[in-house]
């Protein structure tokens, strides 16, 4: 099996103590830092915004993954881009005109990412596989971490891996919600090329460990 990437959702980091758990990051194994920035109108929470996310690059030696759980995501391409965004990933749900809102975010010079809520089926990429860098499957409903898995999610990754393979795209697969260390196997298995992992990660007694641990498949 292919080595996933690891990227740690800071979401579930400690917030007075953010500088800190950045540099563990850093000199961990982990690939990427995963960013959720919810705006309590998509998601039933609000995260944090553009200087928190400034601060975390000053620090961060790692490309920040930033997920949008936000209404219009295309007012504020450019901004996330000048906050540190390398991947900018928008929900398939929040965005009418998709195919424009992905050339804008690789125009502005960053890694374009859609996101599946849970009830969103893959097959509703056919037409676009190959203007997206990542597809990011929701394996909870987004606004919280440390949820509980849904099972269906395997099924969902299996079919867009075939999606992929099909269309001869090199869209990466990311997984996000209830990724623990006793289903990152199965993920990876299934066609996973990214896992998040929040709860998992920043609860755990070692999280540098935790992170290397999730690299061995
Ligand atoms: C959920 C976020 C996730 C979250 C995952 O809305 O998109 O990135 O931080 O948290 P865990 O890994 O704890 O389920
Ligand atoms: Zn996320």
């Amino acid at each position: 099996m292919k080595t996933p990437l690891i990227a740690p959702s800071i979401l579930s980091a400690n917030f007075g103590n953010l500088a800190r758990d950045i540099e563990m990051l850093n000199t961990s194994k982990a690939d990427w830092i995963h960013v959720d920035v919810m705006d309590g109108v998509f998601v039933p929470n609000i995260s944090f915004g553009f200087p928190v996310i400034k601060a975390v690059k000053k620090i961060a030696e790692k490309p920040l993954d930033v997920h949008l759980m936000i209404v219009e995501p295309d007012r504020y391409i450019q901004q996330f881009k000048e906050a540190g965004a390398e991947i900018l990933t928008v929900q398939y749900e929040a965005c009418t005109h998709l195919h424009r809102t992905l050339q804008a975010i690789k125009a502005g010079g960053m890694k374009a990412g859609v996101a599946l809520n849970p009830h969103t089926p893959v097959n509703l990429l056919n037409d676009i596989i190959h203007d997206i860098d990542m597809v990011l499957i929701m394996s909870v409903n987004p606004g919280f971490g440390g949820q509980k898995f849904i099972e269906h999610s395997y099924t969902k990754i299996s079919k867009l891996k075939e999606l992929i393979t099909k269309a001869g795209s090199n869209t990466l697969i990311e997984v996000d919600g209830g990724v623990t260390l006793q289903n990152y196997k199965q993920l990876v298995k299934a066609g996973v090329d990214v896992l998040v992992a929040g709860n998992t990660v920043f609860a755990s007694a070692d999280p540098a460990i935790t992170i290397e641990t999730l690299k061995q498949v």
